[in-house]
């Protein structure tokens, strides 16, 4: 049944704090194509150590990433629901996300993996469906590259599919791409069940989220380029009768001063690998291109901003903790829940967010309440 539900109704239950996110280095040579020192490792004992960090920081999820085959750095890639496993298993709080690229996967196999990693933590477990942008890894495991359309339509019939296993007996479901018979997944995930989020940007993928993801995820971007997208995803959401909550990515440069914050990056830029740069906003332009209005994440990506995989400098987390802070809460009043965030030395600045910046988020939202309370009143 749908339900005509109008945005300011979804945006009031939203949870009182924005949430925050780290990508989990599960894959070699961090998150910027840069020769610039980055303290920071794809192994388990770093892994198992940052998300202690994390936890302890006020981190809510981390987000693993899914790679078959190097390509623009990441020559050595760890597996996203194996990894993912492994840091549930060693901390306590923290909620972890798990990359998965239909495809490769088919979603019998995965629903039974989560809810397993479900069952044995007692929940803990989230999964992120991407729909890919790199032709030559599918290329590479010999699987066809579907258009880029066609590689949401796989995915929303992914998701489906997802959660008709994890919430019905005798599941059926008649797809193009996935088909269930009767299908009884025994045991099923703990509630609450995992959250289901999505990457990118285009079209095609703000209109699957506005139908079936919980969570829609997207490259760095503008106050005003999430806002547009915010706007557009909850709009349509609403006409569905669906919720769907918004994270960001940000590449996070939090130092005691403006300038010494601004040096980082600039030395990130200079230290890029150029040839590495290019041919990786070649590779993902193409992606996008092959959708019919010809978006998508990396649409309009300048040479710097491909040097962060994820446009995260757009997001302009670059500064002091109280700028940073700012910023954030800017984003949380267009609509964003949560924030995803790289950084050059993971542990330390984590750790350093985490004192930093985290408690002058919750100030700033604790601030912005009660002057809402008080024109309420
Ligand atoms: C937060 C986030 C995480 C992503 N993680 C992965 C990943 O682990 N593996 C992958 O192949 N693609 C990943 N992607 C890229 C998506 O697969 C997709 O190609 C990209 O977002 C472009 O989609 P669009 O053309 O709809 O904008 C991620 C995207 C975002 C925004």
């Amino acid at each position: 049944m749908n339900v005509a539900v109008k945005p300011k109704d979804i945006s009031r239950n939203r949870p009182q704090d924005i949430k925050f996110a780290y990508w989990v280095p599960n894959v070699s040579g961090g998150l910027v194509i840069s020769k610039i020192e980055q303290r920071t490792s794809w192994d388990l004992a770093y892994n198992v150590k940052l998300a202690q960090i994390a936890e302890k920081s006020g981190f809510d999820y981390a987000l693993s990433q899914i790679r078959f085959t190097a390509g623009y750095g990441a020559e050595y890639q760890h597996e996203s629901v194996a990894i993912s496993h492994a840091l549930i298993a060693s901390t306590e709080r923290l909620n972890v996300i798990a990359a998965i690229l239909p495809g490769p996967w088919h979603p019998a196999v995965v629903a039974k993996q989560i809810a397993t990693i479900s069952q044995l933590h007692g929940g803990r477990v989230s999964v992120n469906i991407v729909s890919g942008w790199f032709r030559g890894e599918f290329q590479a495991i010999g699987l066809e590259w579907l258009d880029h359309d066609e590689r949401y339509r796989r995915s929303e019939e992914f998701i489906r599919s997802l959660r008709g296993i994890w919430t019905e007996d005798n599941f059926n479901f008649q797809g193009d791409f996935y088909r269930f018979k009767n299908y009884s997944l025994k045991p099923k995930p703990v509630h609450p069940l995992p959250e289901i989020f999505q990457g990118g940007s285009s079209r095609a993928a703000r209109d699957m989220a506005s139908r079936v993801s919980d969570w829609y995820f997207t490259n760095g971007n503008t106050v005003e380029g999430i806002k547009a997208q915010v706007d557009d995803i909850r709009a349509k959401a609403a006409e569905n009768g669906h919720s769907v909550k918004i994270g960001v990515n940000a590449f996070a440069i939090a130092r005691e001063t403006e300038a010494e914050a601004r040096k980082v990056l600039d030395e990130i830029i200079a230290k890029a690998d150029p040839e590495a740069v290019n041919a990786f906003g070649h590779e993902v332009k193409n992606a996008g291109k092959a959708s019919p209005e010809g978006e998508g994440n990396w649409a309009k990506s300048t040479f710097e901003d491909l040097v962060q995989y994820n446009d995260g400098f757009k997001t302009n987390l670059i500064g002091t903790p109280q700028q940073i802070a700012e910023r954030i809460v800017a984003l949380k009043k267009v609509g964003v829940d949560l924030v995803l965030l790289g950084f050059l030395h993971f542990q330390e600045e984590v750790e350093y967010f985490g004192k930093k910046v985290i408690p002058l988020v919750r100030e700033l939202e604790a601030r912005e309440a009660r002057a809402h309370a008080k024109v309420e009143a």
